[in-house]
């Protein structure tokens, strides 16, 4: 059987990743029950971070423990990737050793090279591209406070970045509208645009994007690697920060979220995370349970209970 990797939501179907949004509810009232759950003894999950992160590696970490695992940071700087060993020779060697391995990266390629060598599951911690697990945790968010989210509409206000672009790919998978909001330059992927067809509509008018709109998200305008633009792009991007003001014209249920870390004052208002239409601890607590249903479906596939 060949070996399932979680590089993009695309790697997933439909019913596969809705399956693990219920998983990660249910993964998650054991939590809150105080009920142990270790499928995973005795599993090791690798995790390379070429990028900084404190949601994605405390998550994965604290995933890995609480499912009865355990996993080992590795950082490019201590390993001999930092002095140039192929990342395909890495993948053969670790993936020999580990049962499965989470990248977080600058090229997506790093990850498709990794997984076309590995013989576990590779999963996508974040590259230039995409952030699926995001995705999980938001999509988890949406369904505990709202149900379903097919039929909706979401609004993505500012870069076209990693987020949005899996954002493109969560309006394929999970059946949404999804207007965009960006400047002129800031566009997201030109492939998933067209892949997503009229399930997308690129704008420039935040307010229009927002207007009606159930879920409104948005993600600091200079994303890692780019920090050398950050001042050039607080010109290119204003006008597109998110406050209550335009919140309130988008449906008078919506939710709004930020997958952190937050630039108060730029991409958001500085009193917007603490707006009751703002989820974004829920959502960055759901990191933990929906990517403990991604390993428990990755990694020990008898247990789970969808697909
Ligand atoms: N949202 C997110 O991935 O956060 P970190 O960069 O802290 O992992
Ligand atoms: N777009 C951001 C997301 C951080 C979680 C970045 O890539 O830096």
């Amino acid at each position: 059987m060949s070996v399932r990797h979680f590089l993009s939501l695309m790697d997933c179907t439909p019913a596969e990743l809705n399956g693990l949004l219920r998983r990660a509810i249910e993964l998650k009232d054991l939590r809150n029950r105080g009920i142990l759950y270790e499928p995973l003894k005795n599993r090791v999950l690798g995790m390379i971070f070429e990028k900084a992160s404190t949601r994605t590696r405390v998550s994965f970490e604290a995933g890995m423990i609480q499912l009865g695992g355990q996993s080992l940071f590795l950082s490019p700087r201590d390993t001999q990737l930092g002095r140039g060993e192929p990342i395909s020779d890495t993948a053969i060697v670790m993936s020999r050793m580990l049962d499965a391995i989470m990248i977080r990266t600058y090229a997506h390629g790093t990850l498709t090279n990794f997984a076309a060598h590995s013989q576990v599951p590779v999963i996508n911690g974040l590259s230039d591209e995409l952030h699926p697990c995001q995705l999980l945790a938001d999509m988890q968010t949406y369904l505990e406070q709202r149900g379903s989210i097919a039929g909706k509409t979401v609004a993505w206000i500012g870069d076209g970045n990693n987020m949005c672009n899996s954002y493109i790919e969560a309006a394929i998978q999970f059946d949404f509208q999804l207007r965009i909001a960006c400047p002129e330059g800031y566009e997201p992927s030109a492939e998933l645009l067209a892949k997503a067809g009229d399930r997308v509509t690129l704008l420039r008018d935040p307010r229009a994007a927002v207007a009606g709109a159930h879920l409104v998200s948005t993600d600091v305008w200079a994303s890692m690697g780019h920090e050398e633009e950050a001042q050039a792009r607080l010109a290119s991007f204003k006008g597109y920060q998110v406050s209550r003001a335009l919140l309130d014209l988008a449906d008078p249920g919506v939710i709004f979220l930020h997958c952190l870390p937050a630039h108060r004052g730029e991409e958001i208002s500085h009193d917007l995370l603490d707006d009751p239409r703002s989820l974004a601890w829920d959502q960055a607590e759901n990191r933990l349970h929906a990517q403990k249903a991604l390993l428990e479906f990755l990694v020990a596939p008898g247990y789970t209970k969808n697909a």
